[in-house]
């Protein structure tokens, strides 16, 4: 069983990453850190422990993370795709628990350390408590099993610009920054994951399983694909962060491809985009596994059979 480490700014789709990964038989997950992006960092960490609550996974401990960006101001928020309060504005209980008093970045240095080679951690928000660690403790670069990241759109649009990815966006500095760091990162981005979608008739079926998670998560995604349609995208919602997490579950749900990948950090009209060279013979050395084939069948069927 792979141990691992969920980093979120949870987020419907951040929702549905944590309940595929806690009930899912191939990983463990020893802890979620959280992070500002869709919403505040506050809000993350409300909606994480709100949503682990609501699993019957309270045991597993959250950790607060970083509130903005390395060097610039938190930009717009997601509400648009995650509804008000991150969770498609469905309201769940206060949690009871909360979070622990050690800061996110601590908690993912030490247990990076204490397992050595044997963390793997997912990164489906701003990746500025990662960047934060390795700047504090940069042994975990060879210490990490892998990164694996929901992030970056290389060969197809952005979506939170033309040319450039949500959760790059929220730190552009920290990927930057991580993706020249050395630590062994995959890249799961809207190349793949907007292969990967949800649809109506999945809402469908969840409603006539009639539990109390089937009708959150119904109800969430509602939201979430409504968002879709204003922004032209008719047939579902990306299962983004799920397949981040797939992808550390099964990677051969995903093709990838070694490539050298910057992230422009310039404030011009290509700012935080992921840059890969595809080139035949690309100047520098291969930073980073791109995803860039899906079996979307195979990765959808096996979401839909672990996420409740
Ligand atoms: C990413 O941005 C966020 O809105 C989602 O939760 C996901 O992590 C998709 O671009
Ligand atoms: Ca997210």
């Amino acid at each position: 069983m792979k141990k691992i480490i969920i980093d979120v700014d949870t987020g419907i789709d951040d929702a549905m990453a944590i309940s595929y990964a806690v009930h899912s038989p191939a990983v463990h997950v020893c802890g979620v850190t959280t992070t500002f992006g869709n919403i505040t960092v506050e809000e993350a960490t409300r909606n994480t422990l709100q949503v682990l609550e609501l699993i019957g996974a309270a045991d597993i401990p959250v950790y607060q993370g970083a509130s903005k960006p390395l060097v610039r101001e938190v930009t717009a928020k997601a509400r648009l795709f995650h509804g008000e309060n991150g969770l498609g504005n469905v309201v769940l209980p206060a949690p009871v628990g909360s979070a622990q008093a050690q800061n996110a970045v601590q908690f993912l240095i030490s247990t990076i350390k204490e397992n050595p080679h044997e963390i793997t951690l997912v990164t489906v928000g701003s990746m500025t408590n990662l960047a934060l660690a390795i700047m504090a403790a940069p042994e975990i670069v060879s210490l990490v099993e892998r990164v694996v990241v929901m992030g970056g759109a290389v060969t197809v649009p952005g979506n939170r610009t033309p040319v450039a990815e949500a959760n790059i966006c929220a730190d552009p500095e920290a990927a930057s920054y991580i993706f020249q760091s050395g630590i062994p990162l995959t890249l799961v981005g809207l190349d793949v994951t907007m292969q990967t979608l949800l649809t109506r008739e999945h809402l469908v079926q969840w409603r006539a399983r009639d539990t109390k998670l089937s009708h959150f998560f119904a109800d969430m995604c509602d939201v979430y694909m409504d968002a879709y349609v204003t922004v032209g995208n008719v047939r579902g919602c990306g299962l983004h962060d799920p397949l981040a997490v797939g992808v550390v579950i099964d990677p051969s749900f995903v093709r990838t491809v070694p490539m050298h990948v910057e992230v422009d950090t310039s404030g011009g009209p290509s700012d935080a985009r992921t840059i890969g060279d595809r080139r035949e013979h690309p100047e520098k050395a291969p930073n980073v596994e791109v995803c860039l084939e899906v079996d979307s069948e195979r990765f959808v069927s096996h979401f839909l059979k672990y996420v409740m």
